[in-house]
């Protein structure tokens, strides 16, 4: 007998042309390239036009996966596109994405768990799959987080950049055993507790504004490396596998710290990370996206490679997607 598996069969990232580097954001507020580079690992990040909006940088894309897995765009039954920086209010940037893609048909919806969104879509995308409720997903993580910057905070500013990345997810089948290509287990966790930590000060119901990001950066360091490596090893004991089994540890871009913080811990040689990092900064829901299509169109990723995702964000929301490709 088979089950249902959740194949990922393409991929896709665009990324705005404006680079931003450290000695740019030197002119911006009082800190220096030594000071980013030691303390993050970033060196520059892409910055959105000002007409450039979310769902630009996703249909960019959305039409790249599209191309790579080879599929007509009208085979898609649903969108699902994470995101903390939507155009508008409502409706959700998904359904700019589908009309722009002319498609008239299946459903669209935006997720918002920050930077966790794209591990949130893809698990909703999984258990779609296994509902059987859609056949063929295009899965988005789209931001355009320097609209939510505080550009006078050199301690949130200097962080993050805009970008986009997507996957076409296809319903197969599979044997049930780890040898199977897709997604073969994913864990989402929240802890509402910790809001404070890392929000945004504005929104359509408490304020009327957008707001900008605050952050007590060293607490959510503490809790990023610990929850990070919280859900990596549930998504390890739910398959029995074991660290060594990992061929690319595709991370959500945070900082270079948290990264390699999050690979010692679970004995994870650094040679299997994926860093985007240092070109991306922290592109929230877009980053895992973004670097899984880095390392696909590099050629580090292969047919039948297992590769784990994971992210951690405002909410606190964290969560890990364990696949073969
Ligand atoms: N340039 C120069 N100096 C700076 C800068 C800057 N850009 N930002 C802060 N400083 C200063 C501070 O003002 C402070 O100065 P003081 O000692 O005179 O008061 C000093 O550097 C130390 O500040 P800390 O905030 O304690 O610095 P820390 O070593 O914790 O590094 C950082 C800050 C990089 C934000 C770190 O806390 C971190 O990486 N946190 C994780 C947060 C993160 O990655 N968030 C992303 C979103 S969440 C997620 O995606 C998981």
């Amino acid at each position: 007998m088979t089950i249902p598996r959740s194949l990922v069969i393409g991929c896709g990232s665009y990324l705005p042309a404006r680079t931003v580097t450290n000695d740019d954001m030197s002119r911006i507020v009082d800190t220096t390239d030594d000071w980013i580079v030691e303390r993050t690992g970033i060196r520059e990040r892409h910055i959105a036009a000002d007409d450039e909006f979310t769902s630009d940088l996703a249909v960019k894309a959305a039409e790249a996966a599209i191309a790579h897995a080879g599929i007509d765009a009208q085979e898609i039954d649903l969108i699902i596109l994470a995101t903390t920086t939507p155009d508008l209010t409502f409706p959700a940037t998904a359904t700019a994405v589908q009309a722009r893609l002319g498609l008239r048909h299946g459903a669209a919806f935006d997720i918002q768990a920050v930077c966790s969104g794209f591990v949130y879509a893809l698990t909703i995308a999984d258990t779609f799959i296994k509902a059987r409720q859609a056949r063929t997903i295009l899965v988005i993580g789209a931001e355009t987080f320097s609209r939510l910057l505080d550009w006078t905070d050199r301690g949130t500013c200097v962080l993050f950049g805009d970008g986009a990345g997507a996957v076409i997810v296809r319903a197969g089948e599979g044997e049930g055993t780890i040898h199977d290509r897709g997604i073969l287990t994913c864990h989402l966790h929240s802890d509402g507790r910790y809001q404070d930590k890392l929000h945004v000060d504005g929104g359509p119901s408490r304020t009327g504004t957008v707001g900008h990001v605050r952050m007590e950066g060293r607490d959510v360091f503490r809790h990023a490396v610990t929850n990070i490596a919280g859900a990596i090893k549930e998504a390890l004991a739910a398959t029995g596998l074991s660290a060594d089994d990992i061929d690319w540890f595709i991370p959500h871009q945070a900082n270079r710290r948290i990264l390699d913080g999050t690979a010692k811990k679970i004995g994870l040689a650094p040679e299997k990370v994926v860093f985007t990092v240092d070109r991306h900064g922290n592109t929230s829901a877009a980053s895992v996206p973004l670097a899984l299509d880095v390392a696909v169109k590099d050629g580090r990723v292969r047919r039948g490679d297992l590769l784990l995702l994971e992210a951690m964000g405002g909410g606190f929301t964290w969560g890990s997607v364990l696949l073969r490709w």
